[in-house]
């Protein structure tokens, strides 16, 4: 179980000059030379894993309510990316499979951030890993890493498909984070740059776990990052950073 890190990773699919956690955002990614994106899953009512990083869809559709309250047949209605600027109008919300087709032919690498809505957390491990597992077996060349907040669901995906690399996502490093890395067999913890503090970067590095930070837009933030120990970061600015760093 391994995930090669790049040390840069398009954020949300790279959500500053495309709409978040789209397939205009992985398109451009490719096009600016990033070898791996991230991006967020979560379940429609009717359990289709689909890319969206809110439980509710104002912000980023031209919907409303809650995305584990409709059905896929509602939401592939929507427009995802009016929001972000009228020229992407028409931006659907991309399914899992839709986006893992897209992520093979452009030749990236995926960190699929699971995403359940609250109360949702096993479910959605359990749907995701099921169907990623089943995409793996057909196409083994296309490399992906699960993560998640969720603990639960993180235990759903390593239940259903052990084989698949997972790690942590915390804002701030927790103090036991060592043990519960081991108890959901991750292979890196991602946290939040905004709390990290340069003796946990070291604490981790020491032990040999790949330690990457969110969500960082500058690339005088990722130097400093970078020098402490950080592995690799998220960003959200394709524009601002070299892709192969
Ligand atoms: O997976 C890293 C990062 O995406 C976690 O935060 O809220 O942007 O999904 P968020
Ligand atoms: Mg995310």
């Amino acid at each position: 179980m391994n995930w090669h890190y790049p040390r840069v990773i398009a954020h949300r699919c790279g959500g500053a000059l495309t709409p978040e956690n789209t397939l205009a955002g992985l398109g451009l990614s490719a096009r600016l030379g990033f070898r791996a994106v991230e991006f967020d899953v979560m379940l429609s009512a009717d359990g289709i894993p689909l890319l969206i990083h809110d439980e509710t869809l104002e912000r980023t559709t031209n919907g409303a309510g809650s995305v584990a309250e409709l059905s896929w047949g509602a939401l592939s209605k929507l427009d995802a990316g009016i929001k972000h600027h009228r020229a992407f109008t028409g931006e659907i919300l991309p399914t899992l499979q839709q986006t893992l087709d897209a992520c093979r032919s452009l030749g990236l690498a995926a960190n699929i951030e699971i995403k359940p809505a609250s109360g949702h957390e096993v479910e959605t491990g359990t749907v995701v890993a099921r169907q990623v597992l089943a995409y793996t077996r057909d196409w083994p060349e296309v490399s992906l890493l699960f993560s998640s907040f969720s603990e639960a669901a993180l235990a759903a995906a390593l239940q259903e498909a052990p084989e698949l690399p997972r790690a942590l996502v915390t804002r701030v490093v927790p103090l036991d984070w060592r043990s519960r890395l081991q108890r959901l067999e991750c292979l890196a913890l991602h946290c939040s740059a905004r709390y990290l503090q340069p003796d946990q970067a070291a604490e981790i590095a020491a032990a040999g776990y790949p330690l990457v930070c969110y969500t960082v837009n500058l690339p005088e933030d990722a130097a400093r990052l970078f020098a402490i120990g950080v592995s690799a970061i998220f960003t959200d600015r394709l524009d601002l950073f070299d892709p192969r760093l």
